[in-house]
Order: C-alpha cells, then sequence, then structure tokens
C-alpha cells in the first residue's frame, strides 16, 4: 500500500458528492479517476468537473492553477472495474439505494486489490450492513462528506468490529491531508450529523404542519439564532456555556407543552441535581476548561462579531427575504 500521501483515488458514483469530493483529491495532488454506471456518464461528469473548477478558480474559491492541477490529475474509466483495479482507495459514492449499493460494492470487491481500502459516503444506511457486500471487509469503513464536499470541513470516519484500526487510521491521514476534519463515529443509522439534522427538520416540519411557523420563519430564526452559534460551537458546548439550570428549567416547560419527548434527559437532571452547572461550576459534559471562562467567552464574543459581519458583507442567499 502506498503512503496516504500517493494514494491513488477512485471514486465510483460522479454525481453531485462523488464529483466533489474528486475535485478535492485531485486538486490535492491526487491522482484520481471516476467511473459511474457507463463510460458516458463518467465523460460527463468529468467535463462538468473541469468546468465548475474553471468558475471556483474564477471566483477565488480554488487556488489560482487549480483547473490545471485538477486537469493533470483527474481522468473518467469505462467501467467500475477498471476504475478500481489499479487504486488504493475507492469511494462508493452512488444513489442512497441499498440495491444500488449492493451491485457496486460487489463490483468494485471483485475487480479491486484485496488491500484497496474501500469507503462508502451512506448519509444513514448503517455501514456494518454493507460491509456484507464487501469482501475482506477488514479494509472497509464509512466517510462520510458533507455537501458541497469541497467547502464544508467534516468528514464522518465510520468503523465496523471487521474494520481494521491501521486502515482508519490511513484513511484519517489521507482525509485529514486533503485537508479535511475527520470525526470517528459509532456506526449507527444517520451517524452523528444526519440523527442530529433530521431530528432538527422533522421539529420544523411539525411546526410548520401545526400551523405555528412558516418555512421562511423557522429558517431565519435558526439561521440568525442558535444555527448561528452552531457554525462555532456544538449543542454540548453551547449548553455548558448557556448553564445546565437554564436548560433543565426550559425542558420543563416543552415537557408541559409537548409531553414526554420534551422531557429533560436523566445524565442533564443528574448532573443539575449534583451541582453541575456546566462551564459557571467548572463542569459540564463538553469537557470545557472552567479555570478559562473568560478566555473561551472573549473568543466566542469575537468568533460571533466576525461571523456577524461575515453574514452582513455576504447578505442574503439570492432569492432569500432579507
Ligand atoms: N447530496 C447530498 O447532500 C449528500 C450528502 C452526503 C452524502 N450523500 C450520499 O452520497 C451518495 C451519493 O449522493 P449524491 O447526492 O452524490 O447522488 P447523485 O445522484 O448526485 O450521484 C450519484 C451518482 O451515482 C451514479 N450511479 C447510479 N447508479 C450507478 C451504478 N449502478 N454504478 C455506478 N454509478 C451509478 C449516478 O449516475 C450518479 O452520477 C448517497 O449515498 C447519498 O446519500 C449525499
Amino acid at each position: 500500500m502506498k503512503s496516504e500521501s500517493e494514494a491513488r483515488i477512485a471514486i465510483v458514483g460522479s454525481g453531485y458528492m462523488g464529483g466533489g469530493m474528486a475535485q478535492v483529491f485531485a486538486l490535492a495532488g491526487h491522482t484520481c479517476v471516476i467511473a459511474d454506471a457507463d463510460s458516458a456518464i463518467a465523460e460527463r461528469s468529468f467535463a462538468r468537473l473541469i468546468s465548475e473548477a474553471e468558475t471556483f478558480e474564477k471566483q477565488g474559491l480554488f487556488p489560482v492553477g487549480s483547473v490545471e492541477k485538477i486537469s493533470k490529475n483527474l481522468s473518467f474509466a469505462q467501467s467500475i472495474e477498471e476504475a478500481s483495479a489499479s487504486a488504493d482507495y475507492i469511494a462508493e459514492v452512488v444513489p442512497e439505494i441499498i440495491e444500488i449499493k449492493e451491485v457496486v460494492l460487489s463490483t468494485i470487491s471483485s475487480a479491486a486489490r484485496v488491500d484497496a481500502i474501500i469507503a462508502s459516503n451512506t448519509s444513514a444506511i448503517p455501514i456494518a450492513q454493507l460491509s456484507a457486500f464487501v469482501t475482506n471487509p477488514a479494509r472497509f469503513l464509512g466517510v462520510h462528506w458533507m455537501n458541497p464536499a469541497p467547502f464544508v470541513p467534516g468528514v464522518e470516519v465510520i468503523a465496523t468490529p471487521s474494520t481494521s484500526e491501521d486502515i482508519v487510521q490511513y484513511v484519517e491521514r489521507l482525509i485529514g491531508g486533503v485537508g479535511k476534519v475527520t470525526s470517528r463515529v459509532s456506526d449507527i443509522a444517520g451517524f452523528i450529523a444526519n440523527r442530529l439534522q433530521f431530528a432538527l427538520y422533522k421539529e420544523a416540519v411539525t411546526m410548520f404542519e401545526e400551523g405555528s411557523a412558516t418555512p421562511a420563519e423557522v429558517d431565519s430564526v435558526v439561521s440568525n439564532t442558535f444555527g448561528f452559534r452552531l457554525a462555532l460551537f456544538g449543542p454540548f458546548a453551547i449548553a455548558d456555556m448557556a448553564g445546565l439550570d437554564v436548560y433543565v428549567g426550559a425542558y420543563k416547560s416543552l415537557a408541559k407543552a409537548y409531553g414526554e419527548r420534551f422531557a429533560a434527559p436523566t445524565s442533564l437532571v443528574e448532573k443539575t441535581s449534583a451541582g453541575d452547572f456546566g462551564l459557571k461550576t467548572g463542569g459540564g459534559f463538553a469537557g470545557l476548561d472552567g479555570s478559562k471562562s473568560a478566555e473561551i467567552a472573549a473568543y466566542r464574543n469575537r468568533a460571533y462579531a466576525a461571523l456577524s459581519q461575515l453574514k452582513k458583507e455576504l447578505g442574503p442567499p439570492p432569492g432569500f427575504p432579507a
């Protein structure tokens, strides 16, 4: 196996996500080949990715020289077998339909070297379930990129009990090496990002269905209030900074209105009952250093002010209410 910085990449499924991932790998200097259901689609995707890269370079979103670099490193294959045969790392990025994933993962498995790494970009299917479609599952894992792949930093890395630890570490170095921030997450449906994202979306649609809020109201409130904070801190850090006692109080009112599903979580109640109110008492869930409270608050204020300024400069997305 080549060192991760020299890994040859194959992307199977050159659509929205696979295309973006291919641009990232090629831009970072990896040889990257895309394959699709047939060679005509792969060829069209190749042309689209180059033309998109031209736009991104003109817009200053990709550095100068990116198009040349991507054109040099990126190619398209005639078949999945051809792309897989010479790759060290193969990403499966086909539609979220298990029957398609089964066929594609089996095809990749039989064509790839026995030690080539195979990664699925599934959004929500447990990786252990897909693992059954792969030969030598020690080299199989989930590597879940976010949309749009070139510009969102986070990538979830999901091992199964069969995945080799060496492979996981190799992949973390590979994905970190192309500029992404990896997080190892459990092999649960939706992983971390989509389990949370879809819980939030469901509650938002429920508010819409009951007539409590319009989509525009929800979107405006979320993106300007707690969603704004989420760009810098996760829910645990935010709760610790706000005060866990405040959260328990809020859950009481919410549970009264919406029932048991909004009851305060047991571990939250236990913490507050023991006098742990988060950062202000030097505790909480996120492991923040209580002695750094003032520095954390100063960082938070600086970060929020900068983000507010950025939002003003960018203005609302086209067609969105101001
Ligand atoms: N779109 C997102 O926001 C997003 C974000 C994260 C993860 N994902 C996941 O990434 C995967 C791909 O999603 P996408 O949005 O890029 O889909 P997409 O429809 O844009 O791309 C899928 C590609 O797979 C190709 N394909 C279909 N059948 C194939 C086959 N049998 N063999 C080879 N290629 C085949 C299609 O031609 C297409 O190019 C899914 O598992 C999805 O859940 C999507």
